[in-house]
C-alpha cells in the first residue's frame, strides 16, 4: 500500500537516498528543508520551512501524512526546539507514524550534540506518537569530509579513535523498510561491517585521493575523546559496503580531494 510520507531533511547526504527509494516505490513523498528548492526529483512536494519555527507551513507539511521521517538536524543549534514543534504538529494532525534516526551510542558519550539527540529520542517516546527509532554510526560521506579537511594541514593530526562507518544508501534502505512498516519503537542499531582506526581511514582516504600527508595519530584529550576511544559510539556490524569500497565507487576531484559531481 502507498503511503503519504513527510521527509524532513530530504536535501540531506542520506535524506535524499530516503526519498529517491520512497518515491521509487511509488509513495506520495513530501519534503522539508531550510532551503528546499522548488522541486526533488521524485517527490509529490517541497516545503521550505524552518522546523524551528513551526507554525502553519509545519501543520501544512504533517497534514495528511501517514508517516514521518525525520531527518533533519542542525548541528549549530534548535534540534529540541524542531523536534518539539514536529511531534506536537503531527499529534494535532493525528500523524499514525513518526521515524526518527538518532547516533550509535548517544546515551554513552558527553558530546554535546549526541546529549541533544538522547533528548530528541526521549521527546519523541514521551510524545505519544507511534514511533520508531533507529541509531547509526557515522556514514561514510562524513568521515570523507572529515578527511578532506584534516588533509588541507600539512601534517594531519587525527584522532586516534576506532570508527566504524556505515554506507548512507544502505540506512536509506533501512530507513524506508522502518517507514513503510507499523511503528517498532527502537530498532536494532545498525553499524558499517569493520571497525577500524581514523588514521587507518585517513590512509585509505589519502590513497584514493592521491594525496601525500604526514600523519600524527593523536590520543587527544578529555571526557568525549575518552568516550570514542572507548567504543561506545560502536554498534552491531550490519552494513555490507566498507568504506574503501565506498571510495571505490567515487571519483576524486583532482584537485580539492573531495569527490568529482
Ligand atoms: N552524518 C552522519 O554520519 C550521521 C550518522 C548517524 C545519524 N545521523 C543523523 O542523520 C540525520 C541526517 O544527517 P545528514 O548527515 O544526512 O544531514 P545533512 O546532510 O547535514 O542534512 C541535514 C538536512 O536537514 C535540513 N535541515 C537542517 N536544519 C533544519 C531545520 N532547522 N529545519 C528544516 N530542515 C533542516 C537540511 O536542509 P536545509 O539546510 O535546506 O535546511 C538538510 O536537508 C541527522 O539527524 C543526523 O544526526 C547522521
Amino acid at each position: 500500500m502507498t503511503k503519504t510520507i513527510l521527509v524532513t531533511g530530504g536535501t540531506g547526504m542520506v535524506g535524499r537516498l530516503v526519498v529517491d527509494r520512497l518515491a521509487a516505490e511509488g509513495h506520495a513523498v513530501r519534503v522539508l528543508s531550510r532551503r528546499a528548492p522548488e522541486a526533488v526529483p521524485g517527490a509529490a512536494a517541497t516545503l521550505a520551512a524552518d522546523l524551528r519555527s513551526g507554525g502553519p507551513r509545519l501543520a501544512a507539511a504533517v497534514e495528511g501524512a501517514d508517516t514521518v521521517v525525520h531527518l533533519a538536524s542542525t548541528p549549530t543549534g534548535g534540534d529540541t526546539r524542531s523536534a518539539a514543534n514536529l511531534f506536537g504538529a503531527a499529534r494535532r494532525a493525528e500523524v499514525p507514524h513518526v521515524v526518527l534516526i538518532s547516533i550509535a551510542g548517544v546515551d554513552r558519550s558527553p558530546l554535546p550534540y549526541y546529549r541533544t539527540k538522547l533528548r530528541v529520542e526521549q521527546a519523541l517516546a514521551d510524545s505519544g506518537l507511534g514511533w520508531t527509532l533507529l541509531r547509526t554510526t557515522q556514514f561514510h560521506g562524513l568521515v570523507q569530509k572529515i578527511c578532506a579537511l584534516l588533509a588541507k594541514a600539512p601534517l594531519a593530526v587525527v584522532p586516534l579513535i576506532p570508527l566504524q562507518p556505515v554506507d548512507a544508501g544502505e540506512v536509506a534502505d533501512r530507513l524506508v523498510a522502518l517507514a513503510t512498516r507499523e511503528p517498532a519503537g527502537r530498532a536494532a542499531d545498525f553499524g558499517g561491517p569493520r571497525v577500524a582506526t581514523f588514521p587507518d581511514l585517513m590512509r585509505c582516504y589519502l590513497r584514493w585521493s592521491g594525496r601525500r600527508r604526514p600523519l600524527m595519530p593523536a590520543p587527544l584529550p578529555g571526557r568525549t575523546m575518552a568516550a570514542f576511544r572507548a567504543g561506545r559510539h560502536l554498534a552491531p556490524a550490519v552494513g555490507r559496503i566498507g568504506f574503501e569500497e565506498f571510495l571505490a565507487a567515487r571519483r576524486p576531484h583532482p584537485r580539492r580531494g573531495t569527490e568529482e559531481r
